[in-house]
């Protein structure tokens, strides 16, 4: 028979020659025991060698679609079922009208404005790091290290919840950190803190009857919330974190909170109310995910403990990030579960991805164990600060007296916008015009449950950005904002 292909003399002509058979034969056009072109043929027809077309043969034998019957050559196998065929001439399912393109928020969450290259050169993004910062010339050489001497790990998997010597050395600085004592066997390492969050609300699944989130919110744990088809109590923020007289009275909640360093306000809340959450949660049988994910830097005053460190591994499911002391490009985190949990946790992780890369976990827990995190955290703690008094000395020069929360810790700050200024988002349009990121909470990876609220607070995260360039986008905001010409209120 004749077998007309189209072959592309640029591209490997074994694999087009595969290909066009194959998909000849899954359409039904080349029916089962049709015999193939001799390869002698099939190669002269389309000025190809006939060892390309041998060796395409082969491997569709060798797949199955074609058989090989001794001197008589290739034919279509006959062995295939009608209802296999075809596959790719039928009709691509109805997967209804195609969905949005989602809004800059959802983008922001993968970690920059529009989620691209595109960042503005004065960007205050919120929670990146120091690239700067980093102790490359140490990674490489723990890298190179373990890769001397322990590569057999890289072909093997390892413990699902992660590597023991990992999980040890986390125990070890939260108990010294953040007074939370748990054992190595309570943690179950993760991609990141959002997959924590994922794993939890995962395994609590069964145990929850409502969910409850503090609003304004980091819009990941919106997102992980949202996507669950159950009940959302939204519980308000004020100045100083969750409002916990305003929780909810229904029982089996499993609430999100972020208490070291509220998201996106910056507030901290008060040992009263960390108290009378876990009350709440003893009292309506409740769970509570906290979300540490910068307390490691605090710059006034000592830290309050975590909540997981009051409760004691009852009812709190501790989250935590290497993200933003060691870089978001580890896609490092963890979760801390009450003991009773752990092993169902830890065969949930399995089921979700079997475990986190060797290399990754190796390095981290060597970094962790030779010092050369706490070196490292000290040294982001003295510039972090030395960025956040640089900003809030800049504010204060060009806008006086401005309010602001958030800067006792992490890594941004809250501006309250006064009343005679633009809203946030106009800012932030304008400011991007000229090259500045400041962020109105929609889009500074923030999400409001209440869509009515007021849009005057700019999130500015500093880590990223030097003193000098941070006195110069300041600068600009003043321009933008002091612009009479424009219709707004001179600033005097
Ligand atoms: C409030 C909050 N929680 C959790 C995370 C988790 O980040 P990652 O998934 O990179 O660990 C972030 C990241 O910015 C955050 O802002």
């Amino acid at each position: 028979m004749e077998l007309i292909l189209h072959l592309d003399a640029e591209k490997p002509l074994q694999a087009q020659i595969f290909d066009q058979i194959r998909k000849l034969i899954l359409d039904g056009r080349l029916a089962a025991g049709v015999a193939l072109p001799p390869t002698r043929n099939l190669a002269m027809r389309h000025s190809v060698s006939r060892n390309t077309v041998s060796i395409a043969y082969d491997r569709l034998a060798a797949e199955g679609y074609v058989e090989s019957r001794s001197t008589k050559g290739f034919f279509v196998s006959e062995i295939l079922p009608d209802d296999l065929l075809r596959i790719s001439s039928r009709p691509a399912p109805d997967n209804g009208p195609r969905p949005e393109d989602p809004p800059e928020a959802v983008l922001c969450f993968a970690g920059s404005p529009g989620g691209g290259d595109d960042r503005p050169a004065l960007d205050f993004w919120v929670g990146r790091s120091a690239a700067s910062a980093f102790p490359l010339p140490i990674w490489r050489r723990i890298v190179a290290r373990l890769l001397d001497r322990e590569s057999h790990y890289l072909t093997d998997y390892s413990d699902p919840a992660g590597l023991p010597e990992l999980r040890r050395a986390i125990a070890e600085y939260l108990g010294r950190s953040r007074g939370v004592i748990a054992s190595p066997d309570q943690i179950i390492v993760t991609s990141g803190g959002q997959e924590a969050l994922n794993l939890v609300v995962e395994l609590l699944r069964t145990r929850s009857e409502r969910l409850a989130i503090e609003t304004p919110c980091y819009v990941g744990a919106s997102m992980v919330f949202r996507a669950r088809d159950m009940e959302i109590d939204a519980v308000p923020v004020d100045g100083e974190g969750l409002q916990t007289d305003l929780l909810p009275e229904s029982g089996r909640s499993l609430i999100y909170v972020t208490p070291s360093h509220q998201f996106p306000t910056g507030a901290t809340l008060p040992l009263s109310r960390r108290l009378a959450l876990l009350r709440w949660a003893e009292d309506t049988d409740s769970y509570i995910i906290e979300d540490d994910y910068d307390s490691d830097f605090r710059y006034d005053g000592p830290p309050l403990t975590a909540l997981a460190g009051l409760d004691e591994g009852r009812r709190v499911f501790y989250i935590g990030t290497f993200s933003k002391s060691v870089g978001a490009g580890l896609r490092v985190g963890f979760a801390v579960v009450p003991r009773f949990h752990w092993s169902e946790a830890r065969m949930l992780k399995a089921r979700m991805s079997n475990g986190q890369s060797w290399l990754e976990q190796r390095a981290l827990s060597e970094f962790l164990l030779d010092g050369h995190f706490d070196r490292h955290m000290r040294k982001l703690t003295k510039i972090y600060r030395a960025r956040r008094n640089s900003l809030i000395a800049a504010l204060t020069k060009r806008f006086g007296d401005v309010q602001l929360s958030g800067q006792e810790s992490g890594l941004h700050l809250v501006w309250h916008l006064p009343p005679d200024f633009p809203c946030a988002r106009d800012i932030q349009m304008r400011a991007r015009e000229r090259g500045v990121g400041v962020y109105a909470l929609s889009s500074g990876a923030a999400y409001d449950f209440n869509p009515d609220a007021p849009d005057r607070t700019l999130v500015l995260g500093y880590s990223s950005l030097d003193a000098e360039q941070i006195v110069r986008a300041v600068d600009t905001l003043f321009d933008i904002i002091s612009c009479s010409a424009d219709g707004y209120a001179p600033i005097s």
